[in-house]
């Protein structure tokens, strides 16, 4: 595609805005599919979520919401949008479909996988029912809609301990994330019964690393995600979900910060805070980058890549998220 004086014109503002991260011969190629995404999700009354982990190009060039996995299924419920394109994983975009049935959702990538995800079937779930009759599972999203369709209630990093809190019991199923589980378990009086997945991004930060970061940034601040092993949990400053570490960043605008999470997250949030230096992680989640513009179009164009799910899974599985999205952040 081109890289024509039309096309340089109507995407200047967008390049304005990311030029500080993004070379100009990159952009070159990136802003005639920003350009033509852009004219035709208007065309189509489409909608693009994207996952805060999508690369600045799609996160600040074609996204109409950019979010956590939170809010991303809250914004599918709402939407009055014909069309939803998922950019990020596929978990994301079957909560989108479980959320708003009657649309078309569509994932640019379907190969787009999580490790967490992959870590359990519904099968599993039924036979930890039978080893714990009576104990109420709370599964992440970061689950496939099998999962979700066993589970009683979803939650997500950003609300993990208010929702166990919430079901007034002794005793959870929590699954599949270890870690996840172990920072809800040190959050909450409730027993926590896990299971051994794990994030491929996130269990490859280790605490020695922080603390070499810690001790040759003197007052950098360290936030992580909770899919982390818990020791650099303990080491960090903060903890939350990928929206709770933004709203950390744009609240207390430290001199220098370290995101533990993936690294596109730096490079976007950098562009909205000027002021503030990023140590930058280089963990990338392979799932979420391969999602990329030429796809996106592919996908917008010729409407494919549909989530397909039957009415009796997405009946049981939506009431798990729905209960989750009734108690909120
Ligand atoms: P958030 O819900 O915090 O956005 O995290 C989703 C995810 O996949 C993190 O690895
Ligand atoms: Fe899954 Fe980890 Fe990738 Fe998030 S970062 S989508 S949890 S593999």
């Amino acid at each position: 595609m081109e890289f024509t004086s039309e096309v340089k014109k109507a995407t200047e503002p967008i390049y304005q805005k990311i030029s500080k991260i993004l070379p100009e011969i990159e952009w070159s190629t990136h802003a005639p599919y920003i350009h033509k995404i852009n004219k035709l999700k208007k065309e189509k009354n489409a909608i693009i979520l994207a996952h805060n982990y999508q690369t600045p190009e799609i996160y600040h060039g074609i996204a109409d919401v950019a979010a956590d996995s939170l809010a991303l299924a809250i914004e599918a419920s709402k939407t009055k949008a014909d069309l939803i394109i998922m950019c990020g994983v596929h978990f994301m975009a079957e909560t989108a479909k479980l959320m708003n049935p009657q649309k078309k959702v569509l994932l640019p990538d379907m190969s787009a996988g999580c490790s967490l995800s992959s870590s359990i079937t519904g099968k599993d779930v039924k036979l930890l029912k039978e080893k714990y009759p009576g104990v109420p599972v709370v599964s992440y999203v970061n689950t496939s809609a099998d999962v979700k369709a066993e589970t009683d209630i979803c939650c997500t990093s950003a609300n993990a301990v208010k929702i166990v809190n919430s079901l007034e019991v002794k005793k959870v199923i929590f699954l599949p994330d270890d870690y996840l589980a172990k920072y809800v378990a040190s959050q909450t009086d409730v027993e926590i019964i896990s299971w051994k997945g794990t994030c491929i991004v996130h269990e490859q930060f280790n605490e020695k690393e922080i603390k070499e970061i810690r001790k040759n940034n003197p007052g950098i601040k360290i936030i992580a995600h909770p899919e982390c092993p818990p020791d650099v949990i303990s080491a960090s400053d903060f903890a939350g979900s990928t929206t709770g570490m933004i709203r950390y960043v744009e609240k207390n605008q430290p001199e220098k910060v370290m995101m533990v999470t993936e690294c596109s997250m730096s490079d976007n949030v950098q562009i909205e805070n000027p002021n503030v230096k990023f140590v930058k992680p280089c963990n990338l989640c392979p799932h979420m980058k391969k999602i990329t513009l030429p796809k996106i179009l592919n996908c917008l164009e010729n409407e494919t890549n549909e989530i397909i799910m039957s009415n009796e899974i997405i009946e049981k599985a939506r009431l798990s998220v729905e209960r989750m999205t009734a108690i909120g952040r």
